[in-house]
C-alpha cells in the first residue's frame, strides 16, 4: 500500500481517533508507563504519534525542560494532537518513519506505540531508529494486544492497512538483536506486546 493511500486513511480517522480511548484504556497506558517504562528519558521521539495520546504520559514523566517530537505521516493526526494536548516542549513533524529527518545520535528514547505494523520496510525503520538514538538510548515497541490479535484486527480494518502485519515479540527481539540492539524486555500475551531494547553505549 503506498504512502499517500495510508496517509489519507489516517487523515480521515484523525477527528474521531481519541474516541477509541476510554478511561480503562488510558489507565492501562498509564500503568504500563509507570511500571515498565519509567527509564525513558528526553529527548523522546513518538513515532506514528497520531493525535498525541502519549503526550500526557511524557509530560508527567519528564521535567519541564524535556523535548518531545511527535512524528506522523498524517498532518490531520498532528493537527488534532496540537488541538487536544496543547503542551509545552513539544514539536511536530509530518514525516515518514523510514526517512527520519533527524540528526544521528540526537534522541534518548524512541517510542513506537501502535505503529510498527504500518511500516512497509521494518528493517529500514530499525536502522533509522538506531541511527538517531544516542548511545544507551532506548527503543520501545508497544501494543495493547498480541501480534495475532493485531494482525487479525488489521485484516478487517480497511483496504489501506489490511496487509499490515507484525511478527511475534520474540521474533521482533531477534530482528532487533540482528540490527545491533541490546534486548531489555520482551513480553507478549493476548493483551500486551512490549519489546524494549537499547543501543549499546560503546560501539
Ligand atoms: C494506529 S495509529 C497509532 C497512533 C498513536 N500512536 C496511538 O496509538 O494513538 C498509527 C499511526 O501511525 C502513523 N503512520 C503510519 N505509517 C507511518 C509512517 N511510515 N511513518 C510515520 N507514521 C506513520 C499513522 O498516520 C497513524 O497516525
Amino acid at each position: 500500500m503506498n504512502y499517500s493511500e495510508k496517509k489519507t486513511f489516517f487523515d480521515e480517522l484523525a477527528p474521531q481517533w481519541e474516541e477509541m480511548y476510554d478511561a480503562q484504556k488510558l489507565m492501562r497506558i498509564n500503568t504500563i508507563f509507570n511500571n515498565e517504562l519509567s527509564f525513558l528519558k528526553s529527548p523522546v521521539l513518538d513515532m506514528g504519534s497520531g493525535t498525541g495520546i502519549l503526550l500526557p504520559e511524557f509530560y508527567s514523566h519528564f521535567n519541564h525542560n524535556s523535548f518531545i517530537l511527535e512524528l506522523d505521516i498524517s498532518a490531520d493526526m498532528l493537527k488534532q494532537a496540537q488541538k487536544i494536548h496543547p503542551v509545552n516542549g513539544v514539536k511536530y513533524t509530518q514525516s515518514d518513519g523510514h526517512y527520519l529527518p533527524l540528526k544521528p545520535e540526537s534522541f534518548n528514547s524512541v517510542v513506537c506505540f501502535q505503529v510498527f505494523p504500518h511500516f512497509y520496510n521494518k528493517q529500514t525503520v530499525m536502522k533509522e531508529i538506531f541511527r538517531i538514538l544516542k548511545p544507551a538510548g532506548y527503543l520501545v515497541i508497544l501494543h495493547l494486544m498480541g501480534h495475532r490479535e493485531l494482525n487479525e484486527m488489521h485484516r478487517q480494518a480497511g483496504h489501506a492497512v489490511k496487509k499490515d502485519r507484525i511478527i511475534s515479540a520474540e521474533k521482533m527481539a531477534e530482528h532487533l538483536e540482528a540490527h545491533s540492539f541490546l534486548l531489555n524486555k520482551t513480553v507478549e500475551r493476548k493483551d500486551l506486546y512490549l519489546v524494549t531494547a537499547q543501543k549499546p553505549s560503546l560501539l
